[in-house]
């Protein structure tokens, strides 16, 4: 039966508590996120480097937010309008048939993929590889990761035509001060055509001419979509005036230990669809956070895993997802996420467990 999820989000509870979500000790200035970028050891961080329902295959609905005030209307090609005042009237909808959100770039990106953080060479390409057979068309990489080679390398010999796979990049800070290199270096690494969409990784210094060469490079047709990553409501109100094209995809660290409950409607009533990172808690989490005792319960009621019942909070929640793993079971079972559906009351069990609780520094 199709059912359709909606959402109603409110910007006045989204003003009413923009700026909150972080500890003032996790915000980050441009100043100290500059300053503070380590470069070489990767294995830290990944900067461094019941009703047992059926599926519900009904999209899920984020339905139009309206504000009157510091809200931003885009117009269809994306480009954002410099009157800051006018009422949102996008909506965002994950199809959950399709699978699949359209940006306001235009274009569509699947709603659940692979992150390639730490997997490098043979791992990664093998990863990339499991994961496309497996039916993942989105692939989350990055300069900092180290791996665009490779997962270049699986995308072009999957045998899949080009235009059926989104892959994400992303430009670090220390190359904000040349990004037209930069760009130039991740579509060489990559050498896929074409680059589905680039993210600016974390704020830092020139950021702002960072995008914008992003933004030359999708007059080029070098890059189609354009997005932010580790940037949150101060920031985005901060940066937004700034550039000519809203970002399609805003990154950000969530898991139910750090929601992100006030950032998520805030960025979804810009028109810009929001997606997690370490959504399993990240490496050296994923055990407390796949034990817990409420999500081992709902995940027993619907006869998921852990790990599923997450993701599926996830989507439920208008969070696309890009789970790590070189475990070809795992990237499997990361992709069956659409034969059951979490109610509200197992929705909210699992909001409770919040504990805004970063696993990294940005
Ligand atoms: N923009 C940013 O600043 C930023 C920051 C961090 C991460 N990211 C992106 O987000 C992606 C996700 O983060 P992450 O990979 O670091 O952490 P994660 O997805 O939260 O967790 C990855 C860990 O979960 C395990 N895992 C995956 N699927 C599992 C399953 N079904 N059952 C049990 N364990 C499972 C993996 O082990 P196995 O390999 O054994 O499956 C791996 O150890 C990254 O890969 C990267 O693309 C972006």
């Amino acid at each position: 039966m199709k059912k359709w999820i909606c959402m109603a989000l409110s910007c006045a509870f989204v003003l009413a508590v923009s700026g909150c979500g972080r500890s003032e000790n996790q915000k980050r200035t441009e100043e100290n996120i500059a300053s503070d970028i380590p470069v070489s050891d990767s294995s830290q961080s990944e900067s461094l480097s019941s009703e047992t329902s059926v599926a519900s295959e009904q999209p899920v609905s984020i339905e139009p937010i309206s504000a009157e005030t510091n809200s931003t209307k885009i117009e269809d090609n994306g480009h954002m309008e410099s009157e800051r005042s006018e009422t949102v009237e996008e909506s965002i909808s994950f199809d959950f048939e399709s699978k699949r959100v359209m940006l306001n770039s235009g274009y569509e990106m699947p709603i659940y993929g692979l992150g390639t953080y730490s997997l490098t060479g043979e791992v990664c390409v093998d990863s990339v590889t499991a994961a496309l057979n497996s039916g993942v068309r989105l692939i989350d990489t990055a300069y900092m990761y180290h791996n665009e080679e490779s997962v270049g390398e699986a995308v072009r010999n999957s045998g899949i035509p080009r235009e059926e796979i989104f892959v994400i990049t992303k430009l670090y800070p220390n190359q904000f001060s040349n990004p037209e290199a930069a760009i130039e270096e991740a579509l060489t690494k990559l050498d896929i055509e074409y680059i589905d969409m680039m993210l600016l990784h974390h704020p830092g210094t020139g950021d702002v001419d960072a995008y914008l060469a992003m933004e030359k490079a999708v007059e080029d047709g070098k890059i189609r979509s354009l997005g932010l990553s580790n940037w949150y409501v101060e920031e985005l109100e901060e940066f937004l005036p700034q550039v000519n094209i809203t970002p399609a995809l805003v990154q950000n660290e969530i898991h139910p230990y750090y929601q992100e409950n006030d950032v998520i409607p805030y960025i979804h009533g810009l028109g810009i669809v929001v997606q997690g990172w370490y959504p399993l808690g990240g490496r050296g989490y994923t055990a407390e956070l796949l034990n817990n005792e409420v999500i081992t319960e709902i995940a027993q009621a619907h006869g998921k895993s852990s790990a599923q019942v997450i993701l599926r909070w996830n989507l439920q929640k208008g969070v696309v997802v890009i789970p790590g793993s070189s475990n070809p079971d795992h990237i499997k079972e990361n992709t069956e996420l659409f034969d059951f559906e979490l109610t509200e009351e197992e929705m909210d069990r699992i909001n409770g467990l919040d504990r805004n609780e970063k696993h990294d520094w940005y």
